[in-house]
Parts: C-alpha cells; sequence; structure tokens
C-alpha cells in the first residue's frame, strides 16, 4: 500500500470517529434555547381561570427532569427532553391553527411567528439527537395537550398549557443544566 492511500485510510477512519462522537454529545446551543424561552415568553398570557376543569387532568411530567433515565448521562438525557418537548411542540403547531380573535389565545401574530422559526430552527439544525426514549416519556403529556387543542371550545386552553409547561421546561432546564447546553459561541 503507498503511504498516500494509508494516509487516506487514517483519515476516513478518524472523520468516522469525530462523525460518531459529534453525534452522541450533540447538545442544544445555549443561545438559541434561550432566544426560544424568551419568544415563548412573551407570547404572553396565562391559563384563565375557566381552562381549570378542562386542564386539571393534564401534568407535564416534571420528575422526568430529573429521574428521566438513570442509565444515560444526566446532560443527555436534559438535551434529549428539551428537544422531544420542543420537537413534539412543533408536531402540534404543524396539525392545529392557533386559534386569533373571541374565544382564542391572544398571542400577537408577529411574536408567534419569531417564536415559531426559532423553535423550528433548534429542531431541524439538531437531527443529531435521538430522542426515541424523551419522546415516549412525553408522548402521553402530548396526547393531552393534543385533545384539548383539537376540541374548538377548550383549544385556548389547550394552546395556554402548552405555553406554559413549554415556558417550564426551558427555564428550568436553561436555569439548573445550564451545563448541558453548548456554551460555544457559533462562529
Ligand atoms: C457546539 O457549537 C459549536 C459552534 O456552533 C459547534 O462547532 C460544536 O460542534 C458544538 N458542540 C456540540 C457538542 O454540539
Ligand atoms: C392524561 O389524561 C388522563 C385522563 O384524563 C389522566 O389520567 C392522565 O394522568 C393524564 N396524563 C398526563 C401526562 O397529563
Ligand atoms: C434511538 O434510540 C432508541 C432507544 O434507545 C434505539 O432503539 C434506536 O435504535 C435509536 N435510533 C437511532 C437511529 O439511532
Amino acid at each position: 500500500m503507498k503511504p498516500s492511500s494509508v494516509l487516506l485510510l487514517l483519515q476516513l477512519c478518524c472523520l468516522q470517529v469525530a462523525v460518531l462522537v459529534s453525534r452522541s454529545t450533540c447538545r442544544l446551543p445555549e443561545t438559541l434555547v434561550q432566544e426560544t424561552h424568551h419568544r415563548l415568553r412573551d407570547l404572553g398570557g396565562s391559563i384563565p381561570n375557566h381552562c381549570k376543569t378542562q386542564t386539571d387532568q393534564i401534568h407535564f411530567p416534571e420528575s422526568i427532569l430529573s429521574h428521566g433515565a438513570r442509565r444515560l448521562p444526566q446532560c443527555r438525557w436534559t438535551s434529549m427532553l428539551v428537544y422531544g418537548a420542543l420537537q413534539g411542540a412543533q408536531l402540534v403547531f404543524d396539525d392545529y391553527v392557533v386559534p386569533e380573535g373571541e374565544g382564542g389565545v391572544s398571542w400577537d401574530s408577529q411574536n408567534l411567528d419569531l417564536y415559531q422559526n426559532v423553535q423550528y430552527r433548534l429542531v431541524e439544525d439538531h437531527p443529531c439527537l435521538n430522542n426515541t426514549e424523551a419522546s415516549a416519556a412525553l408522548a402521553p403529556y402530548f396526547s393531552n395537550v393534543t385533545a384539548l387543542i383539537a376540541q374548538q371550545d377548550s383549544a385556548a386552553c389547550g394552546w395556554q398549557v402548552l405555553r406554559t409547561d413549554l415556558l417550564w421546561v426551558l427555564k428550568s432546564t436553561l436555569h439548573n443544566r445550564r451545563e448541558c447546553f453548548n456554551r460555544t459561541k457559533a462562529q
């Protein structure tokens, strides 16, 4: 074998190792997650009182944040969970129209666009995160929230619950698991 082909082989092998490593350590960029949090916060509104009977049955599984998957490293699980929550929300946004006007949510449509753009960027730009397990853990929650959103008379309540819970996930992970995000400034 010529020295040059040995070199090529070595390069190929290392490239693959590099790809594997980046796959397994893929982290969400802190600045973008922060921006997502701020955009969502700026949509405003809270869960109206009259929603109580409808939303009483929906419980975001808060405990999975800390003891979701003990066999996975904490940061890996945190990344998966944040990604899974945003991806789940993305699917809801894809399938349902946010109700506006009377009986709807009072979100400013420009703010909503800004939020959806940044959420979309986070989800689409990080396919390296295999969040099968986090999605499974969040599935009962999304199924309940979607059931509310799917019905006209409870849709606004459902959207506000979704916003409140997503905000909580982003806020508590940014606060308590800051080290789990990619804090390298983009070039
Ligand atoms: C963190 O972000 C930088 C800059 O965008 C990127 O080059 C790097 O691969 C990222 N690291 C991880 C572990 O995702
Ligand atoms: C989903 O709704 C069912 C039936 O109302 C309830 O028993 C369950 O606790 C809810 N689960 C979540 C995660 O909200
Ligand atoms: C993603 O993770 C699940 C559960 O750990 C595993 O079964 C599946 O094969 C993985 N998929 C990919 C594409 O790596």
